[in-house]
């Protein structure tokens, strides 16, 4: 069901409509304003990790553009827009004072968002760690949290009179995952479960920049966000069953419980070698990490499957890195769903299963729920008539949305389209184009896509 106006009648009233973005992906103007360097500013220009070599320059030059991009919000007619503060543009060592005009670009942001009506959605840390904190061992060094919550401080006295709604982490999974544990993404360190510190080191950051957004007296609520898969093995059987298991630990799990219990999960015996550096931490650090929060968010993308053994062939589902030839299981395909542009299984259901599963498990530990990001990338391109005709984005967004209302017993009050406007997509440049605006990498012109209309047609549709 993609109809407009039924997905709009579906929508309960104060339910969130908006979409996502993270400096790094969209902002450029990394040379201006004093702004020091971030991780992947140093990643991105290392020969062959950016699958199109292009870097983090321009990307969309959004920092020049900022007024656009808000006027096509406001188009749009989304609720909110959730975006991420550029850590390096405001405190250019990762420590220190923070630069006026790193401050002032932002304060200039959220003015226009109040302006146009749109509530303010911030994520203080999307990835980008600054160079100095970096070299001092980033998310391995447990100072790091500590200078998280330094920056947490200082957005809360810069801007937290205006922001509506603080998100402290992004996808820390990720960034562990494939940052440290499988070299696919900045830092690019492939330290397999050695890199479960930085999972730990993460959450702490977390826990100090919630008291810290706290102690300032933001008004905003408090929350993170988690992407969040579903992890199954591909054939029953003890080997299978325990990798999977494995999998949703490293994936979803020691996320989640020490975030919203206040524990890690029980390892299985099988890893718990693997896992020492979780099984080992302070106490007094749980306490820390496990801070009560407003709501909790949830990035879905897709599904997961286990397999045992070395994949069969060069070609895992994702592009895996080289790292996981070295583990006794891998990501196996998903023949029977259709596919995003980056391979990745559509399958809307999942997702339902995903919040059906965080009630079960996380029962009244469990805040209200926004889905802080989902969506796919596709080919798109302008077709003779200028129009870019993405309907496989359409009935993606569609098909999540009724999934996602299709769960009563969870309490989920929003949710987030990744993303605006085609961007630079990590280590896969500008080869994923993800948004709801086409953007032409070269002349940087916007152009909204047919499920930019669809959403337009949802918001103008629902009653208030
Ligand atoms: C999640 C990340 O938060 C975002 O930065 C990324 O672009 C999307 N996934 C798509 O991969």
């Amino acid at each position: 069901m993609i109809d407009p106006e039924a997905i709009a009648a579906r929508l309960p009233p104060g339910f969130l409509i908006g979409v996502a973005t993270a400096a790094t992906q969209i902002e450029g103007a990394i040379h201006e304003g004093g702004r020091g360097e971030s991780t992947w500013d140093v990643f991105a220009r290392q020969p062959g990790r950016i699958a199109d070599g292009s870097t983090t320059e321009i990307t969309t030059d959004h920092v020049h553009r900022f007024r656009e991009d808000v006027a096509l919000l406001r188009d749009l007619g989304v609720d909110a827009y959730r975006f991420s503060l550029g850590w390096p543009r405001i405190l250019p060592d990762g420590r220190g004072p923070a630069r006026a005009e790193g401050i002032a670009f932002y304060d200039r942001l959220l003015d226009a968002l109040l302006e146009a009506g749109i509530s303010p959605v911030v994520t203080l840390f999307h990835w980008d760690v600054p160079e100095p904190l970096q070299r001092a061992g980033g998310w391995m060094n447990r100072d790091t949290a500590y200078r998280l919550a330094d920056f947490a401080t200082v957005a809360a006295e810069a801007f937290g009179d205006r922001v509506d709604k603080w998100i402290t982490l992004n996808e820390p999974t990720t960034v562990s995952l494939n940052g440290y544990a499988l070299g696919i993404h900045a830092p690019g360190e492939s330290l397999l479960f050695d890199s479960l510190t930085s999972v730990h080191h993460q959450l702490l950051g977390h826990g100090l920049s919630v008291t810290a957004l706290r102690a300032a007296g933001v008004r905003g609520e408090i929350g993170v966000t988690n992407v969040h898969s579903p992890v199954s093995s591909a054939r029953r059987g003890f080997l299978g069953d325990q990798y999977t298991r494995v999998f949703d630990l490293v994936h979803n799990r020691i996320y989640a419980d020490p975030i919203l219990l206040g524990r890690y999960p029980r390892f299985p015996l099988l890893a718990r070698k693997e896992f020492r550096a979780l099984r080992e931490t302070d106490p007094a650090d749980l306490a820390i990490i496990h801070q009560p929060l407003d709501f909790y968010g949830v990035n879905y993308y897709m599904p997961t499957r286990i397999a045992v053994g070395p994949p069969e062939d060069s070609s895992t589902p994702d592009g895996e890195a080289e790292a996981m030839r070295d583990l006794p299981f891998h990501l196996a395909p998903w023949p029977e769903y259709p596919t995003t542009g980056f391979g990745w299984p559509i399958a809307p259901h999942f997702l339902a299963d995903t919040l059906r599963d965080h009630t079960r498990r996380y029962g009244s530990a469990l805040p209200p729920v926004y889905i802080t990001e989902g969506g796919a990338s596709f080919p798109d391109a302008p077709g003779p008539d200028g129009r870019v005709d993405d309907t496989e984005r359409i009935s993606y967004l569609a098909g999540h949305l009724n999934a996602a209302l299709s769960v009563p017993e969870v309490d989920l009050r929003g949710y987030f389209v990744w993303t605006l406007m085609d961007n630079w997509e990590w280590a896969a440049g500008f080869t994923q184009r993800f948004g709801l605006v086409h953007v032409d990498f070269d002349s940087l012109v916007r152009t909204p896509k047919a499920s930019f209309e669809w959403l337009q047609r949802v918001q103008s549709s629902r009653m208030r």
